[in-house]
């Protein structure tokens, strides 16, 4: 057993949502879903399992973490454990390069790379698609950024889970497309994509409506990744995520993770699209819009975006990377 690993992986962000699971143990979801991944946003992990630990130390972006934030990995490490069939406890060293104003959700890339160093580390040889099964039951979004380029997420059938796993649709080189991310506050969400997905699943009259319309959107998005047609790809990614966040309103009680600076940037690319610039929003479970355009169009979007109060800063990203090991590990603070 090798006993060390270092990987990194790149957030992604969907095109077309996920919400909602129909198994929360596993992580399984109700509908598919499909991303981009991101180059300039990704997590660099550390996992070392030792022997003469009786605990899994967490260290993130050089600090101690407990709580709730450890108790996740630890649990996600057990199925590592588990699978590598050994109780030896990790210390787990992991830096996010990600703005750390951005207030964005690093769990993606977190349980990506997590996933890759654990289980190389364990000594397990796991596939790519079994890699993403496991990244999965850390953050259901973490599925895909297994792959670079753009993904997706097939929800499966199988009550165990075998065949939810995220697939490669086409490498980063396929299409230069960009996502300006407008970093709007760096106030936590009060609510974790967990809990907003539980309500909405458990009260939402919209719920269904929101369902009924996802392959329709994954079919549509597949078509316009492939033809390399921004405004069709564009035109469902806002659909999808406007749709999700319908499904809040329709909540009881209601919720949103829109704030007034979210539907202020959110006129401004309405504006934009009116001037003839290629711009379409979508937004996650938090207040950042995030904006897909084209390479010729991205100065016109950020100079439109930075213009608009509450906006504190932007990160513009193209198509990143898969998942890779590196050979050097991330030092920590002891
Ligand atoms: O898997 P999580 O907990 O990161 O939830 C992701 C939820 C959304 O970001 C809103 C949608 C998505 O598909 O990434």
């Amino acid at each position: 057993m090798s006993q060390t690993a270092t990987a990194r992986a790149h957030t992604n962000i969907a095109l077309v949502k996920y919400w909602g699971k129909r198994d929360e143990a596993l992580f399984l979801p109700q509908n598919g879903s499909l991303s981009l991944t991101l180059d300039a946003l990704f997590t660099t992990t550390t996992v070392h399992f030792d022997p003469a630990l009786n605990a899994d130390v967490l260290v993130r972006d050089d600090a101690l973490r407990e709580g709730d934030e450890a108790a996740k990995v630890t649990r996600f490490l057990d199925l590592v454990r588990q699978q590598a069939g050994f109780t030896h406890r990790a210390r787990v060293m992991t830096r996010n390069d990600v703005p750390t104003a951005a207030g964005l959700a690093s769990s993606a890339s977190g349980f990506a790379a997590l996933a890759a160093a654990a289980s190389r580390a364990a000594g397990l040889d796991l596939s790519l698609t079994a890699l993403s099964a496991l990244a999965r039951q850390g953050s259901g979004s973490a599925s895909r950024s297994i792959y670079g380029g753009f993904a997706e997420w097939r929800k499966g059938e199988a009550p165990d889970g075998a065949d939810s796993y995220a697939v490669p649709l086409v490498p980063p080189e396929h299409w230069d497309v960009r996502m300006v991310v407008t970093v709007l506050s760096a106030a936590p969400k009060d609510r974790s994509s967990r809990e907003g997905m539980r309500h909405t699943v458990g009260t939402s009259a919209f719920y269904r409506g929101w369902l009924d319309t996802v392959e329709a959107d994954l079919a549509a998005a597949r078509a316009a990744i492939a033809q390399r047609d921004l405004e069709a790809l564009g035109t469902v990614a806002e659909s999808s995520a406007l749709k999700m966040h319908g499904s809040m309103l329709g909540a009881t009680p209601p919720f949103t993770y829109w704030t007034p600076a979210t539907l202020a940037v959110m006129h401004a690319v309405w504006d934009l699209r009116r001037a003839g610039v290629p711009a379409w929003l979508t937004i996650d479970a938090g207040p950042n819009v995030k904006v897909l355009t084209s390479p010729a169009a991205q100065a016109a979007v950020e100079a439109a975006l930075a213009a608009v109060p509450g906006v504190e800063s932007l990160i513009a990203a193209g198509p990143g990377p898969g998942i890779r090991w590196l050979e050097a590990p991330v030092l920590g603070a002891d």
